[in-house]
Order: C-alpha cells, then sequence, then structure tokens
C-alpha cells in the first residue's frame, strides 16, 4: 500500500515528467489579499497572473498547497465530522498552465496519472462537464466533453450547471468552467444495481469528487459581470486527503495514515476507542481534523483573538475544546498535546512555520484554558435553556438567550447553534440579528448616518489642515440635519478646516465658527465620515434665509486639542514600552485617546503584576522625561513606510501614501493623529486601571497632566 507521502511524491513527480516546476506553497494566513482570509485554493498564489496584473516565471507548475475552508464562499466548518471527508485544512495537490496547454492535455494528463500511474480503474471514474449558463451568457463546453468522449464512456461523462462547474475563488477574482473528475467507490453488487452516473454530485459517500480542472479564463468583477482575461489558464486541484483515502482502499479519510497517529493519540488520551460509537466518533473526527488546522496556522504566526483571522480560529479552538468536554469527557486542556504530532506530520511545510513548538503549546494551552472557564457555566446556561424549552414544549429558543450567550458568555453563535441543534432545537435568528444590529448601531451611530442625505452647496473636496492650523477662513461645502434622541444637530462639512474628526481612536476636536466678529457657533465634535471632517452643532442655524455663501472663522478648541494631543504621543510610547517589555508580539487592540485620560487595549494572556504595572508606569515617565522630538514624515508611499519598519494596525486599510510619527528611535507608528512636538510637553504619565476586557486582552487607562 503507498502510503500518504509515497503518494504526494507520485503527483509532483509525474509533473515534473510533463516539464511541470515545482513552486514552493504559499503561507495559510494570506496576508497579500484582502478578499481572501486563509488561503483556500493552491492557486491563489497565482491570482495576480491570471488577473494579468504580473507575468509568470514558469509555463508549468506542480505543488501540493494546505489548504483552510472554514470562511467566505468556501466553507465546509458545519459539515465536519458528520460524514468522512470534509476537512477545515486540507492539503490540494495542483497542476497549472500559464497560457501553456489548455483543456486537451490537462485532462489527457490528469485521465493518465490515475489510471496509469495511481491505477485507478478507470470504469469507476466519472467526470463532470459544464452545460453552460443563460445569465453568464457562457455556453456548453464541447471540447471537454469531446476529450473525454475519446477517454470514457459517454454514460460516465454528466453535464453540470454553474453550481458545480463554475469555479470561482471568491465573490471577485479569477474564474471559469470545470471538468471534475468523481470516483465510485461502492461495491460491485451496488454498482450493478445503481448507475453511478445518478449519483455523482449528490452528496453520497461512496461516489465522491476527488479532482477539479479549472478553465480560468474569466474574472468576476464587482458588478456581478465577467471580464474575458487576456490568456488561458489552467489550474487544478485534487483533494490529498481523499485520493489518499482512495488508493489505501478506505471508506473515510480519518482511516488513512493521514490521521492515524492523532486518532491513537485521542484514544489513549480519552480511553476511548474510535469506531465504537457514534457519537464519540463525531467528537473524534471533529478534535483530529481542528487541531491540525489549529496548529498550523498559530505555527504560521496567526493568534487566536477577537478580530478577523484570530477570531475565526478561535471558534475553531472552542469548537474542538467543545466536542472533547461535551463527549470525550475532556475536562482539562488537551489539544496543546497533539502540536508535535501535527508538526511532525506537516514536516513537509515546515519551511513556512514561524512559531516553535513551545510557543505554539502555550498559545494553544492558554486559549483552551480560558474558554474552559466560560464553557462550563455556557453549558451550563445552555442546559437550562433547553430543559425551558423543553418543559415549554417548545423547540425555538428566544434570539435574546443566543445573544446573551454570545454577549456575556463568548460562545461563538454557531457553537450555541450546533448544541441547541444536538437537542433538535433552533433559535430565532431574527431576534438575534436585530439585538447584534442594535449593539453594532450603539456603538457606531455613523451606521445610520451615512443614509441620511446632503445638502450640496458646492461639489468641492475638503480639506484638513489641522496638523499646521488652528483657525481658517472657510466655506459651507454640504450641510443636513441630523435627528437623535430626539435632539436635532446640525452637521457640516467646510472646503478647509483646522478640526480633527474623531478617528484612529482619537476624539474629534471642538471649538467655534464665527462670521465677521458679529456671531458665533459651538462646535460641539468633529466626526470623520468618508474621509471628510465633518462639524457638528446643537444650533440648527442654516435656514431659507441664511446665505450659504457666507465665509466663517473656523477656530478649535486649542487647550483642549493639546490635552488630547499629549495623550495621543503618550499611548505611542506606552505601545513602545509594552513591547520592549513583553516582545514584539504585542500590538494594539484599540484605543481612545481625549482630553481627559488614555484608553489602550493590547493583547496578552496574562495578567500584568503590580510591580509590572508600576514599570510600565516609569518607563513611560523616563521616555518623556528624556525630551523625545517628535518626527512627522507625510505621504510617505506604503512601502517604504513597510520597508522601514513604521507600525500598522494589523487588519486596517490604508491608502498609498501614509503618515509616519516617530518619536527618535523609540516608536515609529502610522498615525492620522495629534501629537505634542517634544515628548515633554505629555507632563506626568499615570496609569489609573490595568484591566482585563477579554479573553487575552488586556486594557491600560492613563492620564498626563
Ligand atoms: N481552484 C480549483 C479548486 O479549488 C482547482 O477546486
Amino acid at each position: 500500500m503507498l502510503s500518504s507521502d509515497e503518494i504526494r511524491g507520485i503527483f509532483v513527480g509525474f509533473f515534473e515528467s510533463n516539464g511541470h516546476i515545482y513552486v514552493k506553497p504559499s503561507h495559510i494566513v494570506n496576508r497579500n489579499d484582502p478578499t481572501l482570509m486563509f488561503t483556500n485554493a493552491g492557486m491563489n498564489q497565482f491570482k495576480d497572473i491570471f488577473l494579468g496584473n504580473c507575468n509568470s516565471q514558469y509555463k508549468r507548475v506542480t505543488n501540493s498547497q494546505l489548504c483552510l475552508r472554514v470562511s467566505g464562499k468556501h466553507n465546509d466548518l458545519e459539515e465536519v465530522g458528520i460524514d468522512g471527508y470534509h476537512h477545515t485544512l486540507f492539503e490540494m495537490l495542483g497542476n497549472w498552465s500559464m497560457d501553456d496547454y489548455f483543456k486537451k492535455d490537462a485532462i489527457t494528463m490528469a485521465f493518465e496519472l490515475l489510471t496509469q500511474e495511481y491505477k485507478i480503474e478507470k470504469d469507476r471514474l466519472y467526470v463532470t462537464v459544464f452545460g453552460g449558463d443563460d445569465i453568464d451568457k457562457t455556453c456548453f463546453d464541447k471540447e471537454s466533453f469531446e476529450i473525454w468522449s475519446n477517454l470514457v464512456d459517454e454514460d460516465h461523462i454528466v453535464l453540470g450547471n454553474k453550481k458545480d462547474n463554475f469555479w470561482e475563488m471568491g465573490n471577485v477574482g479569477p474564474c471559469g468552467s470545470c471538468t471534475e473528475i468523481h470516483i465510485d467507490l461502492r461495491c460491485d453488487d451496488d454498482r450493478k444495481s445503481i448507475h453511478g452516473k445518478e449519483l455523482v454530485n449528490k452528496d453520497t459517500t461512496e461516489v465522491i469528487e476527488i479532482w477539479n480542472i479549472v478553465f480560468m479564463e474569466f474574472e468576476r468583477l464587482d458588478n456581478g459581470k465577467l471580464r474575458r482575461l487576456d490568456k488561458h489558464f489552467v489550474d487544478t486541484g485534487m483533494g490529498f486527503e481523499r485520493l489518499v483515502m482512495v488508493l489505501q482502499g478506505k471508506k473515510s479519510n480519518y482511516d488513512t495514515d493521514l490521521f492515524f497517529d492523532y486518532l491513537c493519540k485521542l484514544e489513549q488520551m480519552t480511553g476511548i476507542k474510535y469506531k465504537n460509537d457514534d457519537v464519540t466518533d463525531v467528537a473524534m473526527r471533529v478534535i483530529v481534523d481542528h487541531i491540525r488546522s489549529i496548529v498550523i496556522t498559530v505555527a504560521e504566526g496567526l493568534k487566536p483573538s477577537n478580530i478577523l483571522e484570530g477570531y475565526v480560529i478561535r471558534r475553531i479552538i472552542r469548537r474542538a475544546v467543545r466536542y472533547g468536554y461535551s463527549f470525550l469527557n475532556l475536562k482539562q486542556p488537551f489539544l496543546y498535546e497533539f502540536v508535535d504530532v501535527v508538526l511532525n506530520k506537516y514536516n513537509v511545510f515546515k519551511y513556512n512555520f514561524i512559531v516553535d513548538s513551545e510557543e505554539i503549546k502555550r498559545i494553544v494551552y492558554n486559549e483552551e484554558k480560558s474558554f474552559f472557564n466560560t464553557l462550563r457555566l455556557g453549558i451550563k446556561r445552555i442546559d437550562d435553556i433547553v430543559s425551558c424549552c423543553k418543559n415549554n414544549n417548545t423547540r425555538v429558543v428566544d434570539g435574546g438567550k443566543v445573544f446573551e450567550m454570545y454577549d456575556t458568555y463568548g460562545f461563538p453563535v454557531d457553537l450555541t447553534e450546533m448544541i441547541l441543534k444536538e437537542d433538535g432545537i433552533s433559535f430565532d435568528k431574527r431576534k438575534f440579528d436585530e439585538l447584534l444590529l442594535e449593539q453594532k448601531k450603539r456603538s457606531k451611530n455613523d451606521v445610520q448616518r451615512n443614509d441620511i442625505p446632503w445638502n450640496v452647496v458646492d461639489g468641492g473636496a475638503s480639506v484638513f489642515v489641522g496638523y499646521d492650523n488652528i483657525e481658517t477662513q472657510s466655506k459651507i461645502l454640504r450641510y443636513r440635519i441630523i435627528e437623535e434622541d430626539n435632539k436635532k444637530f446640525l452637521e457640516v462639512v467646510f472646503d478647509i478646516t483646522p478640526f480633527y474628526g474623531e478617528s484612529g481612536g482619537q476624539v474629534g476636536d471642538i471649538g467655534f465658527a464665527f462670521i465677521n466678529d458679529k456671531c458665533s457657533f459651538e462646535i460641539i465634535d468633529t466626526k470623520k465620515i468618508n474621509g471628510d471632517m465633518v462639524h457638528v452643532f446643537n444650533d440648527c442655524f442654516i435656514d431659507d434665509s441664511f446665505d450659504v455663501n457666507t465665509t466663517f472663522l473656523l477656530k478649535i478648541n486649542n487647550d483642549r486639542r493639546a490635552l488630547i494631543s499629549r495623550h495621543h504621543s503618550a499611548t505611542h510610547i506606552l505601545q513602545a514600552v509594552l513591547r520592549q517589555m513583553f516582545g514584539d508580539d504585542l500590538h494594539q487592540m484599540g484605543s481612545k485617546v481625549s482630553a481627559d485620560k488614555l484608553r489602550f487595549d493590547f493583547n496578552i494572556d496574562r495578567n500584568l503584576t503590580q510591580e509590572e504595572i508600576l514599570m510600565v508606569e516609569k518607563n513611560v515617565n523616563d521616555i518623556i522625561k528624556k525630551g523625545k522630538v517628535m518626527i512627522e514624515e507625510r505621504d510617505v508611499d506604503i512601502n517604504e513606510a513597510k520597508k522601514n519598519g513604521a507600525m500598522m494596525l494589523f487588519g486596517n486599510k490604508y491608502g498609498d501614501k501614509v503618515r509616519i510619527i516617530s518619536f527618535d528611535d523609540i516608536s515609529k507608528e502610522l498615525c492620522g493623529g495629534t501629537h505634542v512636538k517634544n515628548t515633554k510637553e505629555i507632563g506626568t504619565f499615570t496609569i489609573l486601571k490595568c484591566k482585563n476586557i477579554s479573553s487575552g486582552v488586556r486594557r491600560i487607562e492613563a492620564r498626563c497632566s
């Protein structure tokens, strides 16, 4: 029997002998493409080549790519564990033609590899071919049909629709029709009684897709339309785990040598045998699947958190922990014990790993530990909800209760949903969504504001000059009246302004708008909406008799601004000190800079001791006292800024040109806020509070005076 390593080797060797060059697989955590969190197909790293943004170094390439399908368009999370062949993390074997061969060679090479190298019986293979789509105006793939007709019997060819036979990388991006290869693993009697063709793409466990060959000819645009690419590409992806299952003669991916070590370890750990009971089997499959995603992504530098990719990993960890807790009696952290086994198994991908095994264990252990605490309370709460449903003879839980699980216990909604489903209970999703929306609105009223139309006086662009000026002569570009909590406010965008609009954690400026020394109107806040500074007045002075072309003198409250700038600069110094003391992995998770204090949230998975808090305060004050000069660089090319090591907020979107604020060699950050010219202006920095705000996140509140 071929081992999984041999099977991978045969694939790569076959394409190398057919003129393909092996290229390194890319990282799973995809930091280069804002449309994608994780690498979800081998072709991701070639996206720009397909779209014509750059040229390929080679005409033919091949590799095996680790992929994660847990978010976005391709998401298999819910299926994992239930059957024997869905995964969060899987390996995709691929070969690509960069404007070289097309349909004929792609199909014949695939067929040759499967039937001659891997020796799969031709009669077990079924293929699908794209039948065309009216909306996209794409047509039946006659060419592939004819190529296949020379290789397999016609009753082994199935025409498919856009869902199965038009592959797209995401909602936008490269795409094209595809031809899939399926395999019928049923016994001879079953194969005689129902023709395999009837079972293709019908979600059966024994007739399954193993290889997808995509003919990349289009780009799906934002507006939903297709753009024809200038060149032709072939992009193929074969599910490695499934291929290993077929070639090792198994009925489930979990029965192959790929999962053997994990299942043995889990059996030893729990004393429960795999394949003894349906319920524990599902839990064991979930754990041995998820642990791979967890270890590999953490090895690639990702940390569980409450945002973006970090949250996806947190959800996977919580899902695995919960299965262990509820079905395998694992009441203590256990996932971290699998770290070495996983790293060992994925040795071929090790050059993408940047975190060592001890650190991975620490990260996974801490995450598990903190969730175990909430899990105990949360499971109890869900049990109460379930018994309440049973007593009341209802099968639908109030969305408010599920929201409480999310809001108070940190239970991802899909986890609560899954637990309820085990008792045949669903929840009122509409109510849940309403509450979630309300919560978001509370924290971001701008969602509503954006919908209210403006009265346009002049269509020009607004210019912010508040880094250099505290007052300007300005004219109105547009205005509107906003009603909030039964009060009316006037919002105005001026052509030029010194007022800083709330953004990047810094509060907005306040001040006055004067007309010819005669009258003044108070500006009670400034917001930044779609890049414009929006001045908020509580006096709605613009009416029919008001000349909207009036010139104003805008003047900020400079004493207040100076206090804000002191707190903002202190925030940068604080971040630098925290990183010096606790390592470069520490970064900002949120901040609020106002006139009376600063608030800084950061990731660290333990409480700071009293000595450490005092040390942070002392180190910040030592730097302040040294009188470090602030250096501001405007309009720096973003790539230049990255090269120079300027700190950016992960997950933030920056334009091509950025502003960098540095204090000597102490700190260098991309920042749009206002700052002191010399750290001496900050005064004395005093920590008011240091507290835990969520799992792995601490908050420091401090004042400068
Ligand atoms: N990119 C294609 C897929 O992922 C091959 O199925």
